[in-house]
């Protein structure tokens, strides 16, 4: 209603106006006020034009990204690589675990080790468990948590090394400790919502509240697992190694890739499904 009344209005002032300024023996100044209105009238609308794209546009900009998605393939398990963090000591205790979500056949997985695992379980007769990936030396980068595990930044710095064996195909890296248990085809459905081409960091804070409070909210914690869109995972590969320097007070290696996806102005995104017991 109100809409319509305003271009009734804005029709006729127009045509008055034509009227006004077609006779060239009116006077100069009763000519220049009409002309002086429409002026401004044109001015208003297209300032409306432009307020009106301005408000259009952050709704299209979710619409395109969205209908993109749908050009893509579904993501499958397939396109998940999954890099757990373990070590010589705790491998043979945590093969159990591994073996209750892995398959050879059909999941993607590295086990990384600060050195080989006991004789028994070095080769890959245990197929049955993931490939095992030796760290490389962190001995070069300073960790000054009193009381902490310098291991921390071997764990962390897997995410470079995940990235960096150039696996074919892989739209999410995601990572967690070798006690962590994936039910991969959750992990998938869940994933399978954002768009890898985009930088996500997605995984979910700890259920105990201290935690939470003493590193953060927004932060993945690793025993429940996170995962990386590879897109963001390639920046955050070649960013690393000079982040994990910055950061050598912090304790764990959770804390140390928070920090550094942080720097790359990246937030969580929370996906309950992740979570770790206590
Ligand atoms: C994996 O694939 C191999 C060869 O195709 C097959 O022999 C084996 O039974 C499969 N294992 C499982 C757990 O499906
Ligand atoms: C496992 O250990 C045996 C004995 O030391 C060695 O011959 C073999 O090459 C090792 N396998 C792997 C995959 O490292
Ligand atoms: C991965 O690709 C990069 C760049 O193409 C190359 O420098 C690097 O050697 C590759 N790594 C592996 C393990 O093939």
């Amino acid at each position: 209603m109100l809409q319509r009344r305003k271009k009734d209005q804005s029709y006729s002032s127009s045509s008055s106006s034509s009227d006004i300024s077609m006779p060239p023996f009116l006077p100069i100044r009763t000519t220049s006020e009409p002309s002086f209105k429409s002026f401004i009238l044109i001015l208003s609308i297209l300032l409306n034009l432009y307020l009106l794209f301005l408000t259009w546009a952050p709704s299209y900009a979710p619409l395109t990204s969205s209908t993109l998605i749908t050009t893509v393939s579904p993501t499958t398990r397939r396109h998940l690589l999954f890099s757990v963090a373990s070590s010589s000591l705790s491998w043979p205790r945590r093969l159990p675990y591994l073996r209750l979500w892995y398959s050879p056949n059909s999941t993607r997985a590295l086990a990384f080790l600060d050195k080989p695992p006991p004789l028994p379980l070095n080769s890959s007769s245990s197929s049955s468990s993931p490939p095992v990936v030796i760290s490389a030396d962190t001995s070069a980068f300073p960790y000054t948590f009193r009381g902490g595990l310098r291991s921390a930044i071997r764990v962390a710095r897997a995410v470079k090394e995940a990235v960096d064996r150039n696996e074919t195909d892989v739209r999410w890296f995601v990572f967690g400790d070798d006690d962590t248990v994936f039910f991969v085809d959750n992990v998938v459905r869940a994933l399978a919502r954002y768009d890898h081409r985009r930088w996500f960091y997605v995984g979910s804070n700890s259920e105990s509240y201290d935690q939470n409070v003493d590193h953060s909210f927004e932060m993945a914690f690793g025993g429940g697992g996170f995962a990386i869109s590879c897109s963001l995972a390639e920046v955050l590969a070649r960013v690393l190694d000079s982040c994990l320097r910055r950061y050598a007070n912090l304790y764990g290696s959770d804390s140390r890739i928070y920090s550094c996806v942080a720097e790359l102005g990246v937030g969580l995104t929370h996906e309950p499904g992740f979570h770790q017991v206590l």
